[in-house]
């Protein structure tokens, strides 16, 4: 299945900058969470079980197309399966989040890291993306992530999350030679890895730079955004890049300049200070709180046109400002995309 063959293609129209009859809308972590089908899943089977099972990941990644109605898959998966094929054990503790037992703290540390062909390493993850490509049958497009190099860098350091992962701060603040190394390392497996990806079948590609909002605006030019960058360069001739920081407002100029197909926008910003920071031929992607999804039905419509109004209602994507939340009520989740699918 070519990209052409979509039958929903408005999310990939609106990437390539075409005026769209309405916004594009999808959900980050839409595949997953809140969905009561999702919980019956997660009660059977561990989390890395059903991120490593193809037809499970497929399950889940096609449930929100059919349920929410949302205009693109996400592929259920996790940022964190890159140290694991680093050989850097990442385990997932219900109740308590990532765990990395053996966490990086030196040079040496960094050298034991190894950086295997994505294919064989991640081999799972290309079969994950096949069945869900044959699932969806052209229905919608199937977007593929990473995290950002400075994000892994965060937990494979740090160890665990984190409030304000100083202990990865630490180690570039007081090892910035091996803090390199460890994220072009990183870089490396990923830009690989997101290759294949695409070659595997996803449509777009998206870039979380979850905790990129820890580094003052300086810092971010030295420690993510020079490794987003060789990511964008690499794998934008290949598929469209979306590229989005949790708290990066300060760094959507350069998104920009890194040639982003579209910039993620947070709901620290309004919609109205991100188009003045792009201008109104850049396509942004956001920027609704997840936790207003929680207002009632009729807020949520009226929210939703005023954040679309707010962007200017072309070269945008309706999305959330981040992932959405395991307590919101599915008719919430189908009311933000339907008002967006009602838009005019
Ligand atoms: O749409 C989707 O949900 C697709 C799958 C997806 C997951 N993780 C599944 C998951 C995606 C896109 C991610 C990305 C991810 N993972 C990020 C970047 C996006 C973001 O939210 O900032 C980050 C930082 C992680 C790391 C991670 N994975 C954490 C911190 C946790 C624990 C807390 C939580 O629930 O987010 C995870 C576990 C995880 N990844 C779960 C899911 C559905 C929940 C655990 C479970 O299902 O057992």
């Amino acid at each position: 299945m070519t990209t052409s063959e979509i039958k929903n293609d408005i999310f990939l129209r609106a990437l390539k900058g075409e005026i769209t009859e309405r916004p594009p809308v999808w959900m980050m972590r839409q595949a997953g969470r809140y969905l009561p089908d999702f919980m019956k899943l997660k009660e059977k089977y561990p989390f890395f079980e059903r991120v490593q099972n193809p037809e499970l990941a497929t399950e889940i990644t096609i449930m929100p197309i059919h349920q929410v109605g949302v205009d693109t898959a996400i592929l259920f998966s996790d940022i964190l399966v890159i140290p694991q094929a680093m050989d850097c054990e990442v385990q997932m503790i219900p109740g308590r989040g990532p765990v990395i037992p053996n966490p990086i703290r030196s040079m040496a540390d960094v050298d034991r890291l190894i950086t295997p062909p994505a294919e064989e390493a991640l081999d799972y993850v290309m079969a994950a993306v096949r069945t869900t490509k044959q699932a969806l049958n052209g229905s919608v497009p199937l977007i593929g992530f990473a995290g950002s190099p400075w994000t892994i860098l965060c937990y494979m350091v740090e160890g665990q999350g984190s409030k304000d992962f100083s202990v990865a701060k630490g180690f570039c603040y007081s090892q910035p030679e091996a803090a390199h190394k460890l994220l072009q390392k990183i870089t490396d497996i990923t830009i690989d890895y997101l290759k294949a990806k695409v070659q595997a079948g996803c449509d777009v590609i998206q870039v979380f730079d979850s905790w990129g909002g820890l580094l003052s605006p300086e810092d971010y030019q030295i420690w993510s955004m020079p490794y987003i960058k060789q990511i964008a360069d690499a794998v934008r001739p290949l598929a469209p890049v979306i590229l989005f920081g949790k708290g990066c407002w300060y760094a959507l100029d350069s998104y920009k300049a890194a040639g982003a197909s579209a910039i993620g926008v947070d709901w620290t910003l309004s919609p109205q200070k991100a188009r003045e920071l792009v201008g109104e031929q850049t396509v942004l992607q956001g920027n609704f709180d997840p936790s207003k999804l929680l207002s009632p039905i009729d807020v949520i419509e009226r929210e939703v046109k005023k954040m679309i109004d707010g962007f200017g209602g072309k070269h945008y994507i309706a999305n959330l400002g981040h992932g959405i939340l395991p307590n919101i009520p599915v008719d919430h989740a189908k009311a933000f995309v339907n008002a967006v699918k009602n838009y005019h």
